[in-house]
């Protein structure tokens, strides 16, 4: 046993990178990939001084209510709903997550599920590794091109911005809602317009939702905003599962109200709403949208920056850079 302050990380991540800790921390990392329940969750983090986690690891009271020793929850996400940050807060534990080094991965996934869906590129894979291509005819496969078409953005952070800037090479003018509108330069750097949520929903060919899941967000999209979208329009979704009601998405998308949709997340993942499993005009993914080697890498080395710093470690020492409850220094 050393006296070093000891760090628990809940999943397989990156060796290389883990291995930065080593010098200051006694590094307990799981092997495998797993859900722990909650009690399972306590057990791992009584006794830890740091922990860095994912999303499906689910941290509030009753998970924290060992961890005596616990000063940091480095998550592994940019969406943080799977933290209870007042209980961290009340309990003095920092909260940190992986903001901005994801953002442009994101985007360009974003826009890879909405070209998708426009030109059917999933269901029309799936028809030919069925042994269903015979012959090529000239209007088979028919999708929609995005040129101008308009791109709605719900919730205009910066990923939302990032997905933005994209649209200028693709011909599309962008129309965007957020809490507040974007100041007047970063307006014009994505050249974007404010509505809204309305006239968002009802003017919007291609509606992307980018927005965190908070209890006022969840089904930020269900029935009645369905009702309000254009028949032709379809909805990206790459933000948290929740944040649309599934099943309303799945009738709408049945009946034919709505056009399409491409969904990288869900409401009780990785469980996918059966309606939604069953229709040819819906793209689905498995939750992978910042999924690249290179984000994932630069993930987990804020995450392992943010530990290291509240320790005093490292070029951010005493300040972890993308600390969620600063309060908690003071
Ligand atoms: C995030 O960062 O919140 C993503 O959903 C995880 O990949």
């Amino acid at each position: 046993m050393t006296d070093k302050p000891r760090v628990w990380i809940s999943r397989p991540t990156f060796p290389g990178i883990i291995a930065r800790l080593e010098p200051h921390f006694e590094v307990t990392a799981e092997a495998e990939e797993r859900k722990f329940s909650s009690s399972e969750l306590a057990a791992k983090l009584a006794g830890q001084d740091a922990a860095i986690v994912g999303l499906k690891d689910r941290i509030g009271p009753a998970e924290i209510g060992q961890a005596t020793r616990l000063r940091i929850v480095a998550n592994l996400g940019v969406g943080y709903d799977n933290l209870d940050l007042d209980a961290l807060s009340a309990a003095g534990i920092a909260a940190s997550n992986t903001a901005d080094v994801l953002n442009e991965s994101v985007a360009d996934y974003a826009w890879a599920l909405m070209l998708g869906a426009a030109r059917r590129m999933n269901a029309a894979e799936r028809w030919l590794r069925a042994g269903h291509w015979h012959a090529t005819e000239f209007r088979q496969w028919l999708g929609t091109d995005v040129r101008g078409h308009t791109l709605g953005i719900l919730g205009m952070g910066r990923i939302g911005q990032a997905i933005a800037r994209r649209a200028v090479g693709f011909g599309m003018p962008v129309i965007y809602h957020n809490r507040s509108p974007l100041p007047e330069a970063d307006e014009r750097a994505c050249d974007a317009r404010y509505v809204d949520k309305s006239q968002l929903l009802r003017e919007s060919d291609f509606l992307i939702l980018v927005l965190p899941l908070t209890p006022q967000t969840r089904h930020a999209i269900g029935a009645p905003e369905l009702a309000q979208m254009k028949p032709t329009a379809m909805l990206v979704n790459v933000a948290r599962g929740g944040i649309v009601d599934d099943a309303a998405l799945a009738t709408a998308l049945r009946e034919k109200r709505l056009a399409g949709a491409a969904l990288d997340v869900f409401e009780r993942e990785p469980a996918v709403h059966p309606g939604l499993l069953e229709l040819d005009n819906v793209v689905l993914s498995p939750h992978i949208a910042s999924a690249s080697q290179e984000t994932r890498r630069a993930m987990t080395a804020l995450a392992v920056d943010n530990v290291l710093a509240l320790f005093g470690h490292g070029p951010h020492a005493g300040r972890p850079p993308t600390i969620l409850n600063p309060n908690v220094l003071a």
